[in-house]
């Protein structure tokens, strides 16, 4: 639903998403999912794949488990999902994809170990109002040395928040991004075509 969407982007603290994505869960996959024609979770699970990545995967900020269905339509398993929203975490546990969910603050420090995965994804979460490229290191910490974190990043996003050169400043990492479309033909409205960038990290392995 377009109104949920601007109140997302217009958010500022973890609190602010812990309240919106609570009332926002029960209807976020048929009112916005279907609805938007919200293709951008199997663009980051296909690119994942395309990148040798393989289980066990870590899904970050996972909300209602869009991109875990999509990993696990790709043969790759097992995944673990992270939320900030036990609401959305809620709603993802129904549907049986993840082997392990918790919830977690990526702008803070997650509760596992360092090189816990083999990857790591996320989807519609490095975005206005959400996640800014602080999180990046966060994300390289739970997966292992030769492993690859797989991100979509909202395009505008990108630029208000510096990701060049934050990405720049990250130690023994390879990255790499494309472009795609965040919504499907099927979408309406003011964000129909915004942009996303598939933003692929590779930790070395020494
Ligand atoms: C637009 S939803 C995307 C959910 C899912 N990945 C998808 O593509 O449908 C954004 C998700 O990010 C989560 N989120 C926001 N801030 C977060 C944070 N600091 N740490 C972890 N998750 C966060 C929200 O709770 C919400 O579930």
């Amino acid at each position: 639903m377009a109104q949920d969407l601007e109140a997302a982007y217009g958010l500022d603290t973890p609190d602010d998403n812990i309240a919106l994505y609570r009332d926002w869960a029960r209807t976020y996959d048929a009112a916005f999912a279907e609805d938007m024609d919200y293709v951008l979770p199997m663009h980051v699970a296909e690119a994942y794949r395309d990148g040798g990545g393989t289980g066990p995967v870590i899904d970050l900020g996972a909300g209602t488990g869009l991109c875990g269905a999509a990993l696990r339509t790709l043969g790759i398993s097992p995944v673990t999902a992270t939320d900030l929203s036990e609401e959305m975490l809620q709603v993802a546990e129904g549907k049986a994809i993840y082997d392990r969910l918790f919830t977690g603050n990526l702008l803070d420090r997650l509760p596992v170990g360092d090189g816990t995965f083999a990857g790591a994804v996320s989807s519609g979460t490095f975005t206005h109002g959400h996640v800014g490229p602080e999180a990046l290191p966060e994300v390289l910490r739970v997966i292992r040395p030769g492993g690859i974190a797989v991100i979509s990043v909202n395009a505008a996003h990108w630029s208000d928040k510096g990701y060049d050169a934050a990405i720049a400043a990250l130690e023994g990492v390879e990255a790499t991004w494309k472009e795609v479309p965040i919504y499907g033909a099927a979408s309406k409205g003011a964000h129909a075509k915004d942009l996303s960038r598939i933003l692929t990290l590779k930790r070395s392995v020494g």
